[in-house]
């Protein structure tokens, strides 16, 4: 029966991963570890443990796997695009500084590890379409340099000791959980919200501004369906591509407005466009097909409706609209 650590757990990624794993674990069993203490916690998240801790202190995460006998580790706690090209420094400290101390301390203690990588590992170089697995990975921000430099360590670890380590280069993520937390694709959740609180929105990126992204329940499944694959089967350890389907701001406005005809966006885009230009428009997964037989469930209409009636619900609940 595994025991489970989720650093970065209070993020848009972890919470949710929390609330699966520990439906399928049980609470007492899914740690969960962050800078604090969980705002409001709600559902699975609620119940377990909570360990505050800084992932560049590697002393405090041995003392957290070795209390509770972890045996495999989401590592998710990273500053994102945006965040880091405020501050380089701290996303290096904090993204491979916490990455390499997770993987000593897997390696020493034989644990599993799951680890994201992102878009952001490719550049201006990089073929725009179709991006393949293998290309040229040339990143233009603080974020991607650490993302591909962590991709590399992951694929040396395993080749070197032999860790289980996986990855996948997430692309931008939707959900309605919890905010997201300083990336170039935020927009996308922000805009739905404007939708469903009947507002405008002013986007920060240029309406023909297209990349790939993906809904949260097939992120979360993917992560799952890759961690529970047969490792034999797994021909990339540095970081799996996967897809879902790629929009611009100009099609989710349309999307959008399928339901809320009265939606309206206006475009101011800010220096988040400049990350933009260096990114793929979409990438080619069919290793991650082929391999672990992924496949995505969500697309743009799909994830449109399903995130406005569960925004719209979020607000009756915390009575946030009238009714
Ligand atoms: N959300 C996306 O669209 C996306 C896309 C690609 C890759 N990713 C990757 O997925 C992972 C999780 O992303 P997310 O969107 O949930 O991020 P997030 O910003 O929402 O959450 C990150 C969490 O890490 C915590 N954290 C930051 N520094 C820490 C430290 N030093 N010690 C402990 N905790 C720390 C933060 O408090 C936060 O709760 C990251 O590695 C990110 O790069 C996310």
């Amino acid at each position: 029966m595994s025991r489970i650590l989720v650093t970065g757990a209070n993020g848009q990624i972890g919470s949710e991963l929390v609330d699966v794993l520990r439906s399928r674990h049980g609470a007492s069993r899914v740690v969960r570890l962050d800078l604090q203490p969980p705002p409001s916690p709600d559902g699975h998240s609620a119940s377990g443990p909570f360990e505050v801790v800084d992932v560049r202190d590697r002393d405090a995460l041995a003392d957290v796997i070795g209390r509770h006998e972890v045996d495999t580790i989401y590592h998710l706690a990273s500053l994102l695009s945006a965040t880091g090209e405020q501050h380089p420094d701290r996303a290096w400290d904090v993204n491979l500084g916490g990455l390499k101390n997770v993987l000593d301390l897997a390696r020493q203690h034989h644990l599993q590890v799951f680890w994201p990588s992102s878009i952001a590992v490719f550049g201006p170089s990089t073929p725009k379409t179709d991006t393949p697995q293998n290309t040229v990975l040339d990143p233009a921000t603080m974020y991607g340099v650490t993302k591909r430099s962590g991709e590399m360590l992951c694929q040396y670890y395993h080749r070197r000791y032999g860790l289980d380590v996986r990855s996948l280069r997430y692309p931008g993520l939707v959900s309605h959980k919890t905010a997201p937390g300083g990336g170039t694709t935020d927009y996308a959740v922000d805009m739905l919200k404007a939708a469903a609180e009947s507002e405008p929105y002013t986007c920060f990126l240029e309406p023909d501004a297209q990349l790939p992204m993906m809904y949260m329940p097939d992120a979360i499944r993917a992560t799952l369906a890759l961690m529970d694959a047969d490792g034999t089967a797994l021909s990339v350890r540095d970081s799996y591509n996967v897809a879902a389907f790629s929009f611009a701001p100009q099609d989710l406005v349309a999307a959008i407005q399928r339901h809320r005809p009265a939606f309206g966006c206006t475009y101011a885009p800010d220096e988040r466009q400049r990350i933009a230009d260096a990114w793929p428009s979409s990438v080619d997964d069919s290793t991650a097909r082929d391999d672990w037989n992924w496949a995505p469930e969500y697309n743009l209409d799909a994830m449109t409706e399903d995130m406005l009636s569960h925004l719209r619900e979020g607000e009756r609940e915390s009575g946030s609209v009238g009714a």
